[in-house]
């Protein structure tokens, strides 16, 4: 018979690069038991979408500082970035990349066999003077290759994996966290896994969105489970748009390739990042580039019949680099658009990325309820699901490998240290009666609406009403299209009354998870009264330092929302108009 009742010190939901991280730092610890619960097999994680690199300032290629690193973390993140966070994860980060050339990595080298390095957005040299070489890659299969590698060595450290488990609840007592209940796809039957410690490392959101980098499975699980339970999100209006996504498809293509040299021309041929950003022009932050691009575009001055996308130039770089640097992106613009990178421009447009925001935690990755750091015991996130503060109103890129490989530790470290002195709390009788009563009442709905047709409304309003540009005539309206959405989902029916491989029914879960991820991202947005970073408001287009220098915290209030503030930890940079 299934055994449906599991007890692990540690558990960690997720097995992308932050939840195998954490799961294998957990189990050295030799006093504990660790399990990893993951919705995929743990090699399909999103973080194998990863492309581009991991930013660590080796200085392999060029002089380079955990300092200027920091810095330009600060800096891109528009000042909203913890000083401290940012200034020992830059340190960290290159502790982490060389543990995982460790564990076997296979990086690309240089010619003299040091883990080799490019250039990416926003990462400069001497604080700002130009773009420096900080991205520790393996050609644009980076996230790729930290996803096998981690679960080989997790393997080997005898961590047990529970694939195909969709988390549906956090077991929380008098404010602490015993557990999770998960619904297991193939047999569709609920378990409950006690702990004394559960990690959160579950991703993004991004399939809130109609163009989007994000795979299939990125619906804010946690996010939406952590809100209900009374756990705030923190930043949540802080979305990335990445500028190179395939035209239409959103698919993406790494910022890695303007690293090599690639260049960003608008219909007419022109190079026109050098009006926005003289000094590293194509390499500015993605906040700029995806705003410059749209504003191309509203200009006139788009590509194709429509005038509605941008190129990608890489004609200029010698073919050889590109097959042997980017051979996965030059695959996917030969086989989604029919078009060769290295002989043809690329139609490209900003593609729905990555949340900089997240489940709010301490530096050390406990989670926190409040804006004073009140930590709800038993309960630690990392990875892109959660919310240290390291990305601020916009991440670099790179630095969300950096994250998942910095944070996923200290969460393995921390969560493991406390579970092994900790008895096991208590479970109440009644942990699994909320799923229950979810998934009966998905089951009986009245099947007046299809979960498809309501996920393509809200990804479709989303785009159009909260992406790159916000108003608050846009917002309001998205406010309104969200009430009803939610009001037509409560008319779902599930057809497939059968057990296993249920994956209707998982999806009829997930979009109320979205409902609400889009309901926080929005509320947050219209509070904003201020452009900063990803945040862009054509009705308030300054950053408001006096007003707004400070994180959200957003709540769940009965059926709207709550929202409150946690202040920004400055440090020795102070914040300055951003200019590159
Ligand atoms: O462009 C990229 O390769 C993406 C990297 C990232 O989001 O950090």
């Amino acid at each position: 018979m299934t055994q449906r009742a599991h007890r692990f010190d540690v558990i960690v939901i997720g097995a992308g690069g932050a939840g195998l991280m954490a799961a294998r730092y957990a189990a050295q610890n030799p006093n504990v038991r660790v399990a990893v619960i993951s919705k995929l097999y743990p090699t399909r994680s999103h973080t194998g979408a990863a492309q581009g690199g991991v930013g660590a300032a080796l200085g392999n290629v060029s002089e380079d500082h955990p300092e200027w690193h920091a810095f330009d973390t600060i800096k891109g993140g528009d000042y909203l970035t913890d000083q401290d966070v940012a200034e020992s994860f830059a340190v960290e980060v290159i502790e982490a990349v060389y543990e995982l050339e460790h564990m076997g990595l296979p990086f690309s080298r240089t010619p003299e066999g040091k883990i080799a390095q490019r250039k990416f957005g926003g990462h400069t040299r001497e604080f700002g003077k130009s773009a420096v070489e900080r991205a520790c890659y393996a050609a644009d299969r980076t996230g790729h290759m930290i996803l096998q590698t981690l679960y080989q060595q997790s393997i080997k450290d005898q961590v047990a994996f529970f694939d195909e488990f969709h988390v549906l609840d956090l077991i929380m007592v008098d404010g602490s966290c015993r557990g999770v209940v998960a619904y297991e796809l193939a047999t569709g039957e609920l378990h409950t896994f006690h702990a004394k410690a559960t990690i959160v490392a579950s991703g993004g959101n991004g399939r809130i969105f109609k163009v989007t980098s994000n795979a299939h499975a990125l619906t804010g699980d946690l996010m939406s489970i952590a809100y209900r339970r009374g756990i705030p999100i923190e930043d949540p209006e802080f979305y990335q748009f990445h500028p190179t996504g395939l035209y239409k498809l959103g698919v993406l293509l790494t910022e890695g390739a303007r690293g090599e040299g690639g260049i960003l021309r608008n219909g007419e041929g022109e190079r026109f990042m050098e009006r926005y950003a003289p000094t590293i022009k194509d390499l500015a932050p993605r906040d700029m580039v995806s705003r410059a691009m749209y504003l191309e575009i509203r200009d006139g001055r788009g590509a194709g019949p429509d005038k509605d996308y941008i190129h990608l130039d890489l004609t200029h770089i010698d073919a050889h680099i590109i097959e042997e640097r980017l051979p996965d992106i030059t695959e996917f613009a030969r086989i989604y658009l029919g078009v060769d990178p290295i002989k043809e421009l690329v139609p490209i447009q900003p593609t729905a990325h990555y949340a900089m925001g997240g489940i709010p935690t301490t530096i050390d990755t406990n989670v926190i309820s409040d804006g004073n750091d009140t930590i709800v015991s038993g309960l630690y996130a990392a990875g892109e699901v959660a919310c240290a503060s390291l990305h601020g109103a916009n991440r670099l890129g790179t630095n969300s490998l950096g994250d998942l490989i910095v944070f996923g530790r200290r969460a393995g470290i921390n969560a493991a240290r406390w579970a092994a002195d900790e008895p096991f709390g208590d479970l109440p009788k009644d942990a699994q009666d909320a799923s229950r009563e979810l998934l009966s009442g998905l089951r009986s709905g009245s099947r007046k609406e299809r979960v498809a047709h309501i996920r393509r409304d809200l990804q479709d309003s989303m785009q159009d009403n909260a992406s790159v540009f916000r108003t608050q005539t846009l917002l309001d309206t998205q406010v309104g299209i969200l009430a009803e959405l939610k009001e037509r989902a409560k008319g779902i029916g599930v057809e497939d009354t059968g057990v296993q491989y249920n994956t209707e029914l998982m999806e009829a879960v997930e979009l109320g998870f979205l409902l609400d991820n889009a309901e926080q991202l929005v509320h947050g947005a219209l509070n904003r009264q201020e452009s900063r970073g990803a945040h862009s408001r054509e009705d308030f287009k300054e950053r408001d330092d006096t007003q707004w220098l400070k994180h959200t915290l957003i709540y769940r209030d009965g059926d709207g929302v709550r929202i409150e503030y946690k202040p920004v930890t400055l440090g020795k940079y102070e914040p300055k108009p951003r200019t590159y």
